[in-house]
């Protein structure tokens, strides 16, 4: 098979990472790069990659939007009923994955994933546009649809049922991914990229680097 993508490939410059220009904490890391990241105004900048397997291990992964961090761990939204939401149900361990194209970086983090409570779902929940919330009723996420009209339909008929007051479903809410592994990927030129990691340890966090 002949390959038409094998020339895309490009050198990488802008920065560099090493064990003495990290911060000791992984959370203060990822803050750092995060803060750049929103300050570049890049397009979606909370939008990373979340993986999770199913009880048997077969793998799957999509964007979520990143709404909130701190040192418990990392919070997104979804529909608990949903492909995601099944197989974090089956096993709790996930993977979650930035990258910011333009800043020549990745992050990877790894780690278990909790509910978060029904009251803090709900205040964000609360915080959204009403049509989102009415989305929420709406969509089966992940479910199989017989078409857009459904789908529209089902959104008309929860749009009619609530006023401005559109209650939590069950099925929707947070969850939060409590982290032991991170990982800071620079790129670098001749393909040496800088991997400086963070694994859980003994209640502390170990700095190390992985070849690239
Ligand atoms: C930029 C972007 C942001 C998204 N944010 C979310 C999100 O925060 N929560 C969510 O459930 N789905 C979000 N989605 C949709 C998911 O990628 C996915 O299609 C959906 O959650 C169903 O995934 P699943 O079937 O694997 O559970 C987003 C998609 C994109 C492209």
């Amino acid at each position: 098979m002949k390959n038409e993508y094998s020339h895309i490939r490009r050198d990488y410059s802008k920065s560099e990472l090493n064990e003495s220009n990290v911060n000791d904490n992984p959370f203060l890391q990822f803050k750092d790069w995060f803060d750049l990241a929103i300050d570049s105004n890049f397009t979606d900048p909370n939008a990373m990659t979340l993986a999770t397997s199913s009880f048997d291990g077969k793998p799957s992964a999509r964007i979520v939007l990143l709404k909130e961090f701190n040192e418990n761990g990392f919070v997104f939204f979804t529909n608990y009923l949903s492909k995601k939401g099944m197989n974090l149900n089956e096993n709790p361990f996930a993977c979650l994955l930035f990258f910011w194209d333009k800043l020549e970086r990745q992050i990877r983090i790894e780690g278990e994933v909790f509910k978060i409570s029904i009251e803090d779902s709900k205040e964000y929940f609360d915080s959204r546009p009403r049509e989102s919330r009415v989305g929420a009723w709406a969509s089966k996420q992940s479910h199989k649809s017989n078409g857009r009209e459904e789908i529209e339909t089902r959104f008309s008929n929860y749009n009619s049922k609530f006023g401005e007051d559109v209650p939590l479903p069950d099925s929707w809410g947070g969850y939060i991914l409590k982290p032991t592994y991170f990982e800071f990927w620079q790129g670098r030129t001749s393909r040496l990229h800088d991997r400086i990691t963070y694994n859980f340890e003994n209640e502390n966090w170990k700095i190390g680097r992985l070849y690239p």
